[in-house]
């Protein structure tokens, strides 16, 4: 275990990340954590991660120096290496000198942690103060033209340091100088792999669901659903049961894979429920977008609890007394919740119909430490299909708020059509993992005047949205190639008779948000 120190810059979380690449098991604390329950949880290194750009600033958050002598390993990233400098008796001041993006570094000693990386190199800098003398014993191991010590490092007390910041993807060859840290100086063990990390959850949940236990998981057609599902499936078997929700406002095929590939490759129980129609009668008469998502989320946790209340009823007619649910929270949920790592608590669970008052209900949530990219790697390792293991983000009200007015039958199978065709040609030009999501949006209530063969048409036109993003909090519309776009909107005007017209939504987030409702 590493445990990286977050003082409250966005760089926890990716450290985090960087530091399992390394295959090294990492989780996040906050600053304010007592140094000796850090050190309780046996940690084999503490980061020190980025923060506020000065150590001086009021109410900069700093850290109890008991840290630099409880025989841990300690690493510290631009403000973590500027604690580690003043905590050990090293010197830091306002130089006035401050360095922002991309900048050229010198290696002049490499020592353990710079070896193999070039003596001239760029990396990413965010910073207003500067290290001006390294703490006793420690060796300058780099400067750039404005920081006389950019990195340093002491080997017999397992310490290290740099004033960049090695997570990010523009600094060059920083991962090579984490995993220097991790393996050669602090010690670290490569543990964290994916047959590990499958191993360890799998006994994690039998030792929490016991030889009696039963348990009960949506799946939405997302990766998170379908991983949990498939890890508990192992776990358990068939004593866990799916439920699907087929709401009838899902892409075309992604029903399919659910209830034909997904339960092909991991044999689960699956219950389908098909109320395809209730959404529809639902929905019928409403174009505004929030009451939309009302409507759905309503129609939905209804439609769930009725199916979780007979698999559940059934289990406890046959004299089951703990019943679980299985959840697909991942990691930065968990950290952003401000929760611990720990397992969750126990929930009373609110009016499901028909269930024998009785019965306990517990949370069981296997994703919880891992991050989006290794659930991805997990539902690999697990064999799922890769449609649903690489499937884009996609919101839980589906299509219905992809088509711009009312939804009904007829719209949503416009609109299945067009969305099919654009991810077809998307996928086939190997753009998937480029394009962080690509809605095709059915302006359902515009129609356009087109010429056809040699008919006028009056049809109605479609948007499509590539953008591409990190975690859709902020969104670049994406630069498609010309010919892309071009197989795109020929093939939906040929092939969906209702549409007339493509249009490119070029707008960022902000102003825009990447749905249009
Ligand atoms: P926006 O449109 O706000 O979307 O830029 C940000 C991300 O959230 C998804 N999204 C939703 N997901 N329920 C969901 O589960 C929703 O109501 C919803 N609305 C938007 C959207 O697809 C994008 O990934």
């Amino acid at each position: 275990l590493v445990l990286v120190v977050d003082f409250g810059a966005q760089y926890a979380q990716l450290i985090a990340r960087r530091v399992r690449e390394a295959r090294v098991y990492s989780e996040i604390v906050p600053h304010t954590t007592p140094v000796a329950d850090l050190v309780a949880r046996r940690p084999k290194a503490i980061i020190l991660s980025g923060g506020p750009s000065s150590v001086y600033a009021d109410g900069a958050p700093g850290i109890d120096p008991a840290i630099f002598h409880a025989g841990v390993p300690v690493f510290g990233m631009c403000y973590g290496f500027q604690l580690m400098a003043s905590g050990l008796g090293g010197e830091v001041a306002h130089t006035g000198a401050r360095e922002y993006g991309r900048t050229p570094v010198t290696v002049s000693d490499p020592g353990t942690l710079l070896a193999d990386v070039p003596a001239a190199h760029t990396v990413w800098m965010s910073h207003g103060d500067s290290v001006t003398r390294a703490p006793e014993g420690f060796s300058v191991l780099a400067a750039t033209a404005t920081t006389p010590v950019a990195a340093f490092e002491r080997l017999d007390t397992r310490m290290a340091g740099v004033q960049w910041h090695p997570e990010v993807m523009h600094t060059e060859h920083g991962q090579r100088v984490l995993e220097h840290f991790l393996h050669q100086i602090a010690g670290c063990r490569q543990t964290w792999t994916m047959v590990n990390i499958v191993e360890e959850q799998i006994a994690g949940i039998v030792a929490q669901i016991g030889d009696d236990g039963r348990a009960i998981c949506g799946l939405s057609g997302g990766v998170d659903s379908a991983v949990a599902a498939a890890i508990v499936q192992r776990a358990i078997g068939d004593r866990l049961t799916c439920v699907f929700v087929d709401h009838g406002l899902l892409r075309k095929g992604e029903a399919e894979q659910v209830e034909r590939d997904f339960v092909a490759a991991t044999g689960v129980d699956l219950h389908v429920v098909d109320a395809q129609k209730r959404f529809l009668d639902a929905l019928a008469g409403v174009s505004d977008p929030e009451e939309k998502r009302k409507v759905i989320g309503r129609e939905f946790i209804r439609v769930f609890e009725a199916a979780e209340a007979e698999v559940l009823g059934a289990a406890a007619a046959e004299g089951v007394k703990v019943a679980f649910l299985v959840q697909g929270t991942l990691y930065p949920d968990v950290v952003e919740s401000g929760g611990g790592a720990g397992t969750s608590n126990i929930k009373s669970h609110h009016n499901v119909g028909g269930l024998p008052e009785d019965l306990e209900f517990e949370l069981v949530e296997p994703l919880r430490t891992l991050f989006k990219d290794e659930v991805r790697l997990v539902g690999e390792q697990l064999g799922l299909p890769a449609d649903i293991v690489w499937r884009q983000p996609f919101p839980g009200p589906g299509l219905g708020i992809r088509i711009i007015g009312e939804v009904t039958h007829d719209r949503l199978e416009i609109l299945r059509e067009a969305d099919a065709i654009a991810r077809e040609e998307l996928t086939r030009a190997g753009l998937d993992r480029d394009i962080w999501q690509m809605p095709v949006v059915l302006l359902a209530d515009v129609r356009s005047v087109g010429v056809q063969g040699d008919g006028r048409t009056y049809g109605h036109p479609v948007v499509i949205r590539p953008v591409t993003s990190e975690d859709a909090m902020t969104a670049d519309w994406a630069r498609l190639p010309y010919d892309v776009l071009e197989r795109i909107s020929t093939r939906i005007t040929n092939e969906v008779a209702e549409v007339n017209r493509v249009t490119l939504d070029v707008t960022s987030k902000p102003p825009g948000t990447i749905e249009w409702e």
